[in-house]
């Protein structure tokens, strides 16, 4: 099962692939997260210790899979051996850190992403984990072939204008990207009627709701431990998961 998350900045995109990921490990699941955001904070939502270099700015792993940054450019690089070779691992699950994309001198930002939407393609439609994408909200590096291999799309929608008309966007987008299961994830929900005004501006189903939280403000993903949280998270991992709910 392979499921994307995107919405508008602060939203609460990686907050939710924190939050899905601790879940889904720890009922068994073999996860694999990827933060596809150029400003990669997963890691710290996830509690891991390290500094871990973004994969882009592995200058020397770029330059062997690419060729010369500057000059021919490889365009099918060889990334099987990513997934096992730069994943990050903590408490079942396995973290990759894909990095920001900088245009070079010539104004273009193509080999590294070349080697993101190879990488992404690989991990998509070849291995069979859950893999949780943490993506911005522009789906860039998501080309049509990796889109119609991801499951489903979570956008993540917080109760103002911006980010529901965000929202609209990306549902747009990523249908013309072949993404078939879109849905909608309230978060920093404050009362019943935010929720229903989310409900009411979208077209697409809103299949969970988490509370605006302090503990998940402070906290972050450790606040799976609050029982309301938990049971959202649950039943938007149920729910997401299962064919029936288009
Ligand atoms: N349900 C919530 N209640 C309170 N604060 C939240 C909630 N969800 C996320 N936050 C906070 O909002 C900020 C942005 O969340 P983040 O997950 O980093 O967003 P994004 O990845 O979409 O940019 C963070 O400070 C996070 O702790
Ligand atoms: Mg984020």
């Amino acid at each position: 099962m392979k499921i994307a998350i995107s919405g508008k900045g602060g939203v609460g995109k990686t907050t939710l692939c924190a939050l899905l990921a601790k879940e889904a490990a720890s009922q068994g699941k073999r996860v694999f997260a990827v933060d596809a955001d150029p400003n990669p904070t997963l890691a710290l939502a996830l509690g891991f210790p390290e500094e871990i270099t973004p994969l882009v700015e592995l200058q020397e792993l770029m330059e062997e899979r690419l060729g010369s940054l500057e000059g021919f450019l490889r365009l099918n690089p060889k990334v099987d051996d990513i997934p096992e070779r730069f994943a990050y691992e903590k408490d079942g699950i396995k973290l990759l850190v894909m990095g920001p994309i900088r245009q070079g001198g010539g104004g273009c930002a193509c080999p590294q992403n070349t080697f993101l939407k190879s990488l992404l393609q690989h991990l998509v439609l070849e291995r069979d984990e859950l893999i949780l994408l943490d993506f911005e909200a522009g789906l860039e590096p998501l080309g049509r072939a990796t889109a119609q291999g991801v499951d489903a799309l979570l956008i993540v929608v917080e109760p103002d204008g911006g980010s529901i008309v965000t929202a609209r966007r990306i549902c747009i987008l990523a249908q013309q990207l072949g993404i078939k299961r879109i849905f909608a994830v309230a978060n920093k929900i404050r009362e019943p009627g935010e929720l229903r005004a989310i409900e009411e501006n979208l077209e697409f189903s809103v299949i969970g709701a988490l509370p605006y939280s302090e503990a998940l403000r402070v906290a972050g993903p450790t606040a799976l431990s609050d029982r309301e949280i938990r049971h959202q998270v649950q039943t938007i991992l149920e729910s997401v998961q299962q064919p029936s709910v288009i």
